[in-house]
C-alpha cells in the first residue's frame, strides 16, 4: 500500500487536474502506481491560488464521491500546500489553513522557489506552539537551500520535518536537484516521499520508482522508514525520527 501526502487531484482548484474527468484520470493512474490513499494538497496563498479549508473540504467530499461511484480503489484525504507568509498563524485562527486530514497535527507548508524568508523560522515556531507540525515540501527544489544546506538542517532541528518529490529522487528535474535530494537523506533531513503529481503526464506518480531508486541506494530500511512515516501522518500519530546530520557547506560548487 502506498500513501501519497502531496498531489494536486481536486478539479478546477490550481494548476492540477483540470475537470473532473481528469482527475479521475489522475485517480485512475495513482491506482495503478499502488497509490491507495492520497492527500489532495491544492496550493494555497502562492500569489496565484487561494483554496481556503472548507471549499476543499467540500470538493474532497464529493470528489470520494465519484470514486466510489466509479469504484475506482482510491481513497481521497483533505489536505493544502499553504505557501509560508508573515500572517499564516492569523489564517490559521481564521479557519482558512487546513492541515492534512483536518487533523490539526501536520501542515504542508511551502516556501517560494528562490529563497527562505526571513520570518521562517518564527512561523514554524508558531506553529509548532499549536501542536501543529509543518511539513517543509520539496526543501530540494529551494534555492537558496541548496546554496546553504545548513539552513535547512536548522529547520528541521527546529521541528520541521520535509518531503521530498518522487521527480526529484529519480533525476526528473535535473542532477543537481537528484543529489542534492540525495544529501538530504543521507543527512536524515527527509521524511517523506510524495508525487506532487499535477497531472498524468510529465511528473506523474513516480512513488514506487523513487522507492525502488532509494532502495537501491540506501536500502530497504529507508523505503520502509518513508512509508511509515506516510502511514502514521494518515493515522494522525506522531512520528519519531533520526536526529538530522548538518550538511557541510559545498566547496568550489561540490556537495
Ligand atoms: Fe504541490
Amino acid at each position: 500500500m502506498l500513501i501519497d501526502i502531496h498531489c494536486h487531484i481536486l478539479p478546477e482548484v490550481d494548476d492540477g487536474a483540470l475537470d473532473l474527468l481528469e482527475c479521475l484520470d489522475m485517480a485512475n493512474t495513482a491506482v495503478g502506481a499502488g497509490i491507495n490513499h492520497l492527500f489532495a494538497t491544492p496550493h494555497h496563498m502562492n500569489g496565484q491560488y487561494i483554496n481556503k479549508k472548507n471549499e476543499i473540504l467540500a470538493r474532497v467530499t464529493e470528489v470520494n464521491k465519484h470514486l466510489q461511484q466509479e469504484t475506482i480503489p482510491l481513497t481521497i484525504h483533505p489536505g493544502q500546500e499553504v505557501r509560508i507568509h508573515q500572517h499564516l498563524i492569523i489564517s490559521l485562527e481564521m479557519d482558512e489553513v487546513l492541515t492534512l486530514d483536518n487533523r490539526g497535527k501536520y501542515l504542508l507548508l511551502e516556501l517560494p522557489s528562490g529563497y527562505v524568508p526571513i520570518y521562517t523560522q518564527e512561523v514554524i515556531y508558531q506553529l509548532l506552539m499549536k501542536g501543529i507540525t509543518p511539513i517543509i515540501v520539496h526543501p530540494e527544489r529551494n534555492r537558496e537551500l541548496i546554496e546553504d544546506p545548513h539552513l535547512l538542517f536548522q529547520l528541521v532541528q527546529q521541528g520541521a520535518l520535509t518531503q521530498l518529490t518522487s521527480g526529484s529522487v529519480i533525476g526528473l528535474f535535473g542532477k543537481k536537484i537528484k543529489s542534492f535530494s540525495e544529501k538530504i537523506i543521507e543527512h536524515h533531513l527527509a521524511h517523506f516521499i510524495a508525487t506532487d503529481a499535477h497531472n498524468v503526464g510529465s511528473r506523474g506518480f513516480s512513488l514506487q520508482e523513487a522507492f525502488e531508486t532509494i532502495t537501491k541506494t540506501y536500502g530497504i530500511d529507508h523505503t520502509l522508514n518513508f512509508k511509515e512515516n506516510a502511514l502514521t501522518v494518515l493515522q494522525g500519530q506522531s512520528i519519531s525520527i533520526e536526529p538530522p546530520i548538518p550538511i557541510r557547506k559545498k566547496i568550489l560548487g561540490i556537495f
